[in-house]
């Protein structure tokens, strides 16, 4: 009553829409029998509707960063609103180790470690003669944090009892799974160093990884020993392989030369029987070489000191609202990216539950799963997901072919409420009417919620920028708020982290609590800090987050490492960011994907592949500009399905899609489809490819040519299709 005038102002300007969109929905129900039910619940439930508009009023902007005094000569630097102080511990503790024993002190009996029972193998073969596995899994079996302590406790006695060398290196070589996770910690417990490798690396990356680090001891899963088993004549330094028990695995090569090759169970066995006294790290003590799939050249590895790792966690976990013992997070993504290692670490600080799971078997229609069996999302109705871009714009893709597939009224009702909803998120006059939104919660969203299990109420997302289209359609979807964060390997993560008020799209956030950010002007590229609306320039981030360097590399260390007269560490990240004036970083280029064609004209691959990605006709894209040339070309992957569809309706005939993709009247079709994007957007002409190959294989982590975050590698790229691009600049 007390908000009386101001309601009867927005019931002015929202009338007409709110009928006009009623009524439409009305009556696009008329002469649907099957959906009288819903229609009587429609007008049971649109009256409140009516009566319910929560005058919000336009809010000022919420300032989350302010200026910080820190930063040096080069500039200002932002910190978080809400921190006066850097966090760099979780509720006291400053290294893994000590925050996995407080947590399981803490949380002993709670639920903790998840893990699918393997019930059948089925190997189907395809139409093609390629033989598929298809899996039959069971319901989670948990064990405890209590139970998970005991276990590590043992693995760490087991390792000294098998004769590791302390003074050397422990490496884990596997897919992400608990056993992974314990490894983990058991080494902590003996203040070893692990080095992370991931288990879609090369064969020369690998070897190069181990030899570097002198890694003593391996752990890994059954695939992985035999790949290792290949190798293992160069593998000079290796003397013990500890692979993972598995309940397919046969015919193992456990007869390797010159190497101790042991399963997981028995190392803990005898750690059990014979324990150990812990020796426990300090925070500044290495805990982890991370070796980054970078997009050139053979891997780095990133060294991050317990203090770093901690410190990401403890800052995230103050962003992510009321994260506790009653989250269930599902993991499948690689444990060897920091992104879901820092995941894992704030589930362990806050006492939540870990599912495992793998991208191939995440939903029922997963590859991998067996017809009418569950995918780990429906199987643990997880709370919490972590996700990067590619993923998350491969689920909207696929909701929004199923719902073109039905068609008629479905998809009218589809983007009927999905543009409701769509109007009350980004509407700053109406805020959010409760009663509408569970409304099309319940008749349009429901179902498609289910696919990740239906309970998901946060995802978080990293490794990449998310546009903001697929922003919103998860938004609205799947009813979860998306938290983005932004950091790389060197900084563990933390950089930037989106709050989960914050309803905009493309941005990233605030900093962490756990450093800073600056920006720092790249006159060259035209970024400066002095430019308006906003200042511009190269994300530098500095604080608790970020890393000792590179190991093994202190010419590359100095190059994006630095560290201030006050002795705080900063890393040059290469990203071009902006900062809004809430404090809130975006980021808008990356300083090596820009080319300066030959006239001068400055083209950010990135920028350009962004714009075109939204063609039907793009699964995937990267744009190659020649430094001696006035225009730039593109390798375009496209989208089987969508290119197929437009050849059948032409009347184009072919055998191979690969001939499909040779032919000039695709390629013209792909490439009328890229200019439209291209003006839409408004991209100078000179950004637009003028040339494009279409290549048909996808590119996928396996293959070498993304990362597994989905990133192009641009080196790999361009050697691989050498021949082809040379052949568009002719
Ligand atoms: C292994 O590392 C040593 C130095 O630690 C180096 O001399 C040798 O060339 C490396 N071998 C391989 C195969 O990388
Ligand atoms: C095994 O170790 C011995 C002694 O260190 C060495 O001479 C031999 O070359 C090694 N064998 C292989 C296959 O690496
Ligand atoms: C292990 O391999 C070596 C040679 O590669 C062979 O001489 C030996 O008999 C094998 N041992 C077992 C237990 O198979
Ligand atoms: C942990 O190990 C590192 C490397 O071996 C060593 O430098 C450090 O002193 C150790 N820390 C403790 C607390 O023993």
């Amino acid at each position: 009553m007390f908000t009386g005038i101001k309601e009867m102002d927005s019931e002015r300007n929202t009338k007409s829409e709110r009928q006009m969109g009623l009524s439409d929905y009305l009556s696009m129900l008329k002469g649907h029998g099957a959906f009288g039910v819903v229609g009587a619940v429609v007008l049971a439930l649109s009256i409140p509707i009516l009566l319910s508009s929560v005058f919000t009023g336009k809010k000022k902007a919420k300032q989350r960063g302010v200026p910080a005094d820190v930063g040096g000569e080069e500039g200002t630097a932002i910190r978080n609103a809400k921190f006066t102080k850097l966090v760099d511990a979780s509720d006291g503790a400053t290294t893994m180790a000590a925050l996995f024993e407080q947590s399981c002190k803490k949380y002993s009996g709670d639920r903790f470690l998840g893990t699918r029972e393997l019930i059948a193998t089925d190997s189907i073969t395809g139409s093609d003669g390629r033989k598929f596995e298809k899996l039959h899994l069971g319901e989670y079996q948990w064990e405890t944090y209590g139970q998970v302590f005991v276990r590590v406790s043992n693995f760490a006695s087991g390792l000294v009892k098998l004769g590791h060398d302390l003074e050397s290196r422990v490496a884990i070589f596997a897919d992400s799974r608990a056993e992974w996770f314990i490894s983990f910690q058991g080494c902590f417990r003996q203040n070893l160093t692990v080095v992370t490798i991931y288990s879609s690396l090369g064969d020369e990356a690998l070897i190069h990884s181990l030899n570097e680090t002198q890694v003593s001891t391996v752990i890994c899963d059954s695939k992985q020993l035999k790949k290792l088993s290949v190798v293992s004549s160069s593998l000079k330094t290796v003397k013990n392989m500890i692979y993972f028990d598995d309940a397919v695995a046969s015919d193992l090569p456990t007869n390797i030369s010159n190497c101790t090759v042991i399963s997981f169970s028995e190392v803990e066995n005898s750690g059990k029987s014979n324990p150990v006294d812990p020796v426990l790290p300090i925070k500044k003590d290495i805990a982890v070489i991370m070796y980054t799939s970078g997009s050139t050249g053979l891997p780095k590895g990133v060294m991050m000191t317990h203090g770093n790792i901690v410190a990401t966690a403890a800052a995230v976990r103050t962003i992510v609202p009321d994260l506790g013992g009653n989250d269930v997070y599902l993991a499948y993504l690689p444990l060897a990216h920091v992104f879901e290692l820092e995941a894992e670490s704030v589930m362990l600080a806050a006492g939540a539950s870990i599912g495992y799971g793998s991208a191939l078997t995440l939903t029922d229609t997963s590859n991998k799963i067996k017809k009418g069996t569950m995918g780990d999302a429906s199987a643990l109705k997880p709370t919490v997901m972590a996700s990067v871009p590619a993923i998350l714009d491969r689920v909207r893709d696929g909701v929004l072919k199923k719902v073109d597939e039905k068609g008629g009224l479905t998809k009218k009702l589809f983007n009927f409420a999905f543009s409701r909803r769509l109007a009350s998120i980004e509407g700053s006059w109406f805020c959010s009417w409760t009663l509408e939104k569970l409304l099309w919660d319940v008749i349009v969203f429901k179902k498609i919620r289910l696919i990740l299990g239906g309970r998901i109420r946060l995802m978080l997302c990293g490794g990449a920028p998310l546009s903001g289209d697929t922003q919103r359609f998860i938004n609205i979807c799947m009813g979860a708020p998306i938290g983005q964060g932004y950091g790389l390997t060197e900084t563990c993560a933390g950089g930037a982290f989106s709050e989960f008020d914050d309803t905009s799209v493309g941005r990233v956030g605030p900093p962490l609590p756990s450093g800073y950010i600056k920006l720092v002007s790249w006159e060259e590229g035209g970024y400066t800090t002095a430019d308006k609306p906003m200042p511009r320039g190269e994300v530098v981030i500095g604080g608790a987050s970020v890393t000792a360097g590179y190991f093994n590399n202190d010419a590359k260390t100095k190059e994006v490492y630095a560290v201030d007269e006050n002795g705080m560490r900063w890393f040059y990240s290469g990203d071009i960011g902006r900062f809004h004036p809430d404090g809130v970083l975006e980021i808008i280029d990356r300083k090596k994907d820009i080319v300066k064609l030959q006239h001068g004209e400055y083209v950010s691959l990135g920028k350009v592949e962004a714009a075109l990605s939204s063609s039907n006709y793009v699964d995937n894209i990267m744009v190659f500009a020649d430094p001696y040339h006035s225009y730039c070309v593109a390798l375009v992957v496209p989208t089987r399905q969508a290119l197929e569809n437009w050849a059948k309706g032409a009347g184009i005939t072919y055998n191979e899609f690969s001939e499909l993709c040779d032919k000039v009247e695709a390629v013209n079709e792909v490439q009328q489809s890229l200019s439209k994007e291209g003006k839409a957007v408004k991209l100078d002409k000179f950004e637009v490819p003028s040339k494009i190959k279409l290549v048909p294989e996808p590119w996928t982590p396996e293959s070498g040519l993304v990362t597994a975050a989905f990133k192009l590698k641009r080196e790999q790229l361009k050697a691989r299709f050498k021949d082809e691009l040379q052949k568009l600049y002719q």
